[in-house]
């Protein structure tokens, strides 16, 4: 793999600024912020008044911890519109979440934030190790969904070649891939599966292919698919992190060079973790549930926003600005199995360390009796497709889960091909238990 680091003198210079200049930076527009939301959204005034807090009581930036969190349901309770801080005719444009249980979230950008966003993703991509001049193919998809505008608008931003192919028609994908010569590509990691295997049907090598480098998100995954991949395509692959109720993507990217958790753009975004259930910050360095507050949003700010996903900080390395682990789950995607707590991203690991199987993978749920059980759907790769090592797979996939994530499960080996595939977020979890 080529060494993609970027030079020091391309980085803004507040990603390597002193903890002391940072922090600094962070108070004066914290207190932006929050007289921002006060002043300008009815639902932040009723709530600070009610805790009995002003943005006037803070001095430091531990003292954000006094003011109430913004839940999902705040963005549903006022829907489409009845957080944005600016008369609507300053936002330039409004994404939504596909709004798959109840009503969408619907998010809003004044022409400040859409620019801001565009610097942010223009960061991610330099520390991701594309170049100014480089070609970027972008598989997120394109529409309501942040994922496919908001790297859009980045790429352009940092003077590279934007190919705006959102997702599916997966052998245009490679096609495009095999004729552009891309040197980066941005899309979920479950997907690039999904484009892998085009490769391999068409006939071509991966390794032989123009990328360099990958910038995947929207969804977990592992070290170990990180493995998988950068092996099968010869180029890195770095984790990109973001929701839309906070921008979008780019809220935090890990550097090509460390690769060791995803740095958070401090100076946009206020991370705290706090533990879930009390809603206490966590010892420094404990994982618990992440938490943002935006520093210069204007169209929709957000105070203390309960992400739900989890993970833990931990202090900045290749720039100053601190890290987040990567996640292993949300809090609302963990399977609690007969009391034991499992997510996606451990059966994943288990997944990718057995011989013999694909990297694509669902779990479902059902009911057995009285008691909730879980079943693996996994596929054999073409080489050990005969019944001898489908069966072989079983009995070590299910031994591995059962030993190092902790819980008895069926799992069942299908011939290749046969297992869902994804064409952005995947769906890991398929619930058939009955609703009672
Ligand atoms: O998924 C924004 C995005 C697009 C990020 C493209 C990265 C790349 P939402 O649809 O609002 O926004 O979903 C946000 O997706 O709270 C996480 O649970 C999950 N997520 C996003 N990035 C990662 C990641 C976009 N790198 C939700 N690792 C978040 C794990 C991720 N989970």
């Amino acid at each position: 793999m080529k060494d993609l680091t970027p030079q020091k003198s391309d980085l803004d210079p507040i990603e390597i600024a002193s903890r002391d200049e940072i922090a600094a930076l962070q108070l004066e527009r914290m207190k932006w912020s929050l007289r921002h939301a006060y002043d300008n959204v009815a639902m932040y005034r009723q709530r600070f008044d009610a805790a009995g807090v002003h943005p006037d009581d803070l001095k430091d930036l531990s003292d954000i911890a006094k003011f109430p969190f913004t839940y999902k349901t705040d963005l549903r309770d006022h829907y489409p519109f009845g957080l944005f801080a600016v008369p609507r005719a300053q936002i330039v444009r409004i994404h939504a979440s596909s709004g798959t249980t109840g009503k969408p979230t619907v998010v809003g950008y004044t022409a400040n934030d859409i620019s801001n966003w565009a610097d942010l993703v223009a960061r991610c991509l330099r520390a991701s190790g594309v170049r100014p001049g480089d070609i970027v193919h972008n598989a997120y998809g394109y529409g309501l969904f942040t994922g496919g505008l908001g790297a859009h608008y980045g790429i352009e931003r940092l003077g590279a070649t934007v190919i705006p192919m959102s997702g599916g028609q997966t052998a245009r994908q490679v096609t495009l891939i095999e004729d552009f010569r891309p040197q980066a590509i941005m899309v979920t990691p479950s997907y690039m599966l999904n484009i892998l295997e085009e490769f391999h049907r068409q006939g071509r090598d991966p390794r032989a292919c123009s990328l360099q480098t990958a910038i995947f998100g929207a969804e977990p995954w592992t070290n170990a698919m990180r493995l998988e991949i950068e092996r099968a395509f010869d180029m890195h692959a770095v984790d990109i992190y973001g929701l839309s109720e906070i921008m979008g993507p780019g809220v935090a990217n890990e550097c090509v060079e460390s690769k060791d958790g995803l740095h958070i753009w401090e100076d946009h975004f206020y991370p705290e973790v706090i533990d879930p259930e009390t809603g206490e910050p966590v010892a420094e360095g404990e994982e618990g549930e992440l938490v943002f507050t935006t520093l210069t949003k204007e169209g929709l700010p957000m105070i203390r926003y309960r992400t739900r996903d989890l993970t833990r900080l931990l202090p900045g390395t290749a720039r100053t600005m601190r890290r987040m682990e990567k996640i292993t789950g949300r809090s609302d995607d963990m399977i609690i199995l007969r009391g034991v707590n499992v997510f996606p991203t451990q059966i994943e690991e288990q997944v990718l360390a057995t011989g013999g199987v694909a990297a694509h993978f669902q779990i479902e749920l059902y009911r057995a009796g009285h008691m909730d059980a879980m079943r693996v759907l996994v596929e054999a790769v073409p080489s050990a497709a005969n019944e001898a090592s489908k069966a072989a797979a079983e009995r070590m996939l299910t031994k591995r889960i059962k030993d190092l994530v902790g819980v008895s499960c069926e799992v069942i080996v299908f011939d290749p091909g046969k297992v869902e595939r994804s064409e952005g977020k995947a769906k890991r979890v398929v619930d058939k238990r009955p609703r009672d």
